[in-house]
């Protein structure tokens, strides 16, 4: 871990990093409620982008990413889930986002895609998923800095824990231990307290009902980065 991959800090203290999802936040007040979030002690902030085609909604691009940039200092972590993202990437790295994860089904070219990434001087990740095998990510595990587990189909927040997902995060664990990378585990969806503990092997979490559907975010932010 060195100090200039400032978002391996935290995680190399032992804890997990913390990455609300704002997709289930009050959009008609983004700004408070990442104030709030970082309040509670966020360490990123998770920005999920869904074109209506790749998955089947429609959320927020680089515009927003921009606007945010201007009200908060905590990373942007810009979770891609639209077709062909090298298309948009220069606009999210315009926009100042600190990472930018893209989904290994939605370019053809996704080694070229993750080197705009790098060139941009963003984090590089890369995610699947839930029903692709791992296999399909591993070639690229050196060319990233992070990889993102999906734990529910990419889409929609508030939906349950995938418990037949937690053998990917096992694995991942091995084999970036194994070929002794840096690469950050980060896992997505319908985390909770409860659910959290088959992740363990995690260093990320991101999290959207569980943290901004909480009556105290702080505790819940707190729930999430220790479980017993
Ligand atoms: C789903 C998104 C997630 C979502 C998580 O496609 O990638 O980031 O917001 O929401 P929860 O934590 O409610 O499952
Ligand atoms: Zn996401």
């Amino acid at each position: 871990m060195s100090e200039n991959k400032p978002w391996e800090r935290k995680a190399k203290l032992g804890g997990f990093l913390i990455a609300p999802s704002i997709l289930s936040a009050d959009f008609a007040r983004l700004k408070e409620e990442i104030d709030d979030v970082t309040t509670a002690g966020a360490d990123w902030i998770h920005v999920d982008v869904m074109d209506g085609h790749f998955v089947p909604n429609l959320t927020i691009g680089a515009p927003v990413v921009k606007s945010l940039r201007k009200v908060t200092t905590l990373p942007l972590d810009c979770h891609l889930m639209i077709d062909n993202p090298e298309k948009y990437i220069p606009d999210f790295l315009k926009a100042g986002a600190d990472g930018i994860t893209i989904h290994v089904e939605s370019t053809p070219d996704v080694a070229g895609a993750l080197q705009r990434i790098r060139h941009g001087g963003a984090r590089v990740g890369i995610t699947l998923r839930p029903g692709t095998p791992l296999e399909e990510l591993l070639p690229y595990l050196e060319q990233v800095d992070l990889v993102l587990v999906m734990t529910v189909e990419p889409g929609f927040g508030g939906q349950s824990f995938m418990p037949d997902q937690v053998r990917k995060v096992t694995r991942l664990r091995q084999e970036i231990d194994a070929r002794g990378l840096r690469v950050l585990i980060q896992v997505d969806g319908g985390i909770t307290a409860e659910t959290v503990k088959q992740v363990a092997d995690a260093d990320c979490l991101v999290a959207g009902s569980a943290v901004f559907g909480a009556k105290n975010r702080a505790a819940a932010i707190a729930a999430l980065s220790r479980f017993e």
